[in-house]
């Protein structure tokens, strides 16, 4: 097992990464370059969604995401438990709105392979509909509900991440400022500077989970790591009554109430490089949709928009693993939609390999040396 190890990335899944290697016995030092939990993990309604998120077959990615729920309550439970902060999670169910008759067909095959998944998923019709959700547009013809699918309150577990790392000792270094160089032997040992670091970093081993950014270290790994932002715009309204009781999803974007009295609508997915600002046509779809789908929203104000950038791989597939080559190096990045569910998985398999133990899971889809290596 390594005695140091540097984690580079202060999102949800360099948190994770850290909390878990801390709580296995390991030294740890997290530098982000900004704050923590400032992008995608920001921007997200927390979904834990694997049945929604995956709706065509039952492939690699589905079965990570299903693993990492699986995780979720003992993972939620030593958060909570040695922060003393709640996630907010909340079992409430979601349900797929189907406005068109034709679209009924499809979700037959949907359920067959999600229910033997264990999703518990069942078509109910429009009156069904109307009683799990009576704000919803009666021109809704059918609905897939899905009883176990949840969600948490990301910027909460965020912060519940943190305080957790820091009683278990993670050294936190925040607003590093850029990476500047990173050096990693082959035969072990790697050092990291940054800009506002008064001097590098030494660890075994280095875990990067730099998100939209992780593209970045091609330079010095010598590897191809085609991630790219793609911006998720998001708005909130205010939701005191609970009106909307699920979390609710149709073609156009996706409903999710907070214990905070806040309704989230989420997401515009545009290509926008690293700018994080939200637009009115971004903003504006998700507004439109609101008032088709919930006429209660028609004449109220967003209370807060924002966009965060979520890491898109080339394939779709997140990069975990260790680098080939690069003996102390590993990845853990790319999670896209889904870096909040994908979470404890992600850490439970990166300090497997750190522990060089057989991983939770297969990692073989997910290789970060999937993709041709680059001239150095
Ligand atoms: N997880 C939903 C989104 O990225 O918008």
């Amino acid at each position: 097992m390594p005695q140091a190890v540097a984690v580079l990335g202060g999102g949800i899944i360099g948190l994770s990464c850290a909390f878990e290697a801390a709580r296995r016995g390991m030294r740890v030092t997290l530098i982000e370059p900004g704050g923590l939990g400032g992008q995608a993990s920001g921007a997200a309604a927390g979904m834990l969604a694997p049945f929604s998120e995956n709706t065509e077959q039952p492939d690699d990615f589905f079965q990570l995401c299903l693993n990492s729920l699986r995780l979720y309550p003992e993972w939620i439970r030593a958060v909570e438990e040695l922060s003393g902060m709640s996630a907010e999670w909340v079992q409430s169910g979601s349900i797929n709105v189907v406005m068109h008759e034709a679209d009924i067909l499809p979700i037959e095959s949907r359920l067959r392979w999600q229910n033997e998944w264990g999703a518990a998923a069942q078509l109910i019709d429009a009156a069904q509909l109307q009683r799990l959700e009576p704000m919803l547009s009666t021109a809704a013809v059918a609905g897939v509900y899905t009883p176990g699918e949840s969600h948490v309150y990301a910027p909460k577990l965020v912060s519940a991440l943190e305080s957790a790392c820091r009683k278990l000792g993670v050294e936190m270094l925040e607003h590093a400022g850029d990476i500047e160089e990173v050096q990693a032997h082959p035969s072990g040992g790697a050092s990291v500077r940054a800009k506002a670091l008064d001097q590098p970093v030494h660890a075994d081993r280095l875990v990067v989970c730099a998100g939209a950014w992780t593209g970045a270290y091609e330079r010095w790994f010598g590897l191809t790591i085609p991630i790219h932002p793609i911006r998720g715009q998001i708005c909130s309204f205010e939701h005191p009554a609970n009106e909307v009781r699920h979390m609710v999803f149709s073609s156009q974007a996706y409903w999710v109430g907070k214990r905070n009295d806040r309704l989230v609508c989420g997401a515009s997915e545009d290509v926008a490089g690293f700018e994080t600002n939200v637009t009115e046509r971004g903003i504006g779809r998700l507004i439109r949709s609101s008032s088709r789908l919930f006429p209660f929203l028609e004449r109220k104000e967003t209370m807060h928009r924002w966009a965060g950038l979520r890491p898109a791989t080339r394939d779709g597939l997140p990069l975990i693993g260790r680098v080939e080559g690069i003996g102390p190096v590993i990845l853990a990045a790319g999670h896209y939609r889904n870096g909040i569910l994908l979470s404890p998985v992600t850490a439970a398999a990166v300090a497997d390999l750190l522990e060089e133990k057989t991983s939770v899971v297969s990692l073989n889809a997910f290789a970060p040396n999937r993709f041709s290596y680059i001239e150095k």
